[in-house]
């Protein structure tokens, strides 16, 4: 089995990406500017899948959702403050930025480790329909 190649899908996200760090276009090199957050409502999905007292990481929205009590939800967008990469790895609360390493709060937004200097970005969140959404108030 292990002499199959790898799925097509991984092989074209694979070469995207190192296409992209050929060029200079990692998420870390957009000048130092960094976003705030989503420009559109996004849809997360069940707010159930938000365990109570824990944190989801929804990587490709680059959201992190955590649920200090059955109806609150708290969102941060999970772009590292000091040069917008997005956070990787989630150990317990605590996410860490791979490109500089900076370490956040991923309940408060709270820097625990620079070179990051502001914490990250709160997004509005709310549950409609059972639904998390996630984003400014308006329409996509
Ligand atoms: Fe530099 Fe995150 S982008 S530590």
């Amino acid at each position: 089995m292990s002499d199959l190649p790898p799925a097509r899908r991984s092989v074209l996200r694979g070469a995207a990406l190192a296409g992209a760090a050929g060029l200079g276009l990692t998420a870390c090199s957009v000048g130092g500017g960094t976003s705030t957050g989503p420009d559109k409502p996004v849809d997360l999905g069940a707010a159930d899948a938000v365990p109570v007292g824990g944190v989801k990481y929804y990587r490709d929205e680059f959201l992190l959702v955590s649920r200090p009590s059955t109806d609150e939800y708290k969102a941060l967008w999970s772009r590292c403050t000091h040069q917008n990469c997005p956070l990787e790895k989630i150990e317990g609360k605590v996410g860490i930025c791979p490109c500089h390493g900076s370490r956040f709060d991923v309940t408060s937004g709270k820097v625990l480790h620079g070179p990051a200097d502001r914490p990250l970005s709160k997004v509005p969140v709310k549950v409609v329909g059972g639904k998390l959404i996630a984003g400014p108030d308006r329409k996509a």
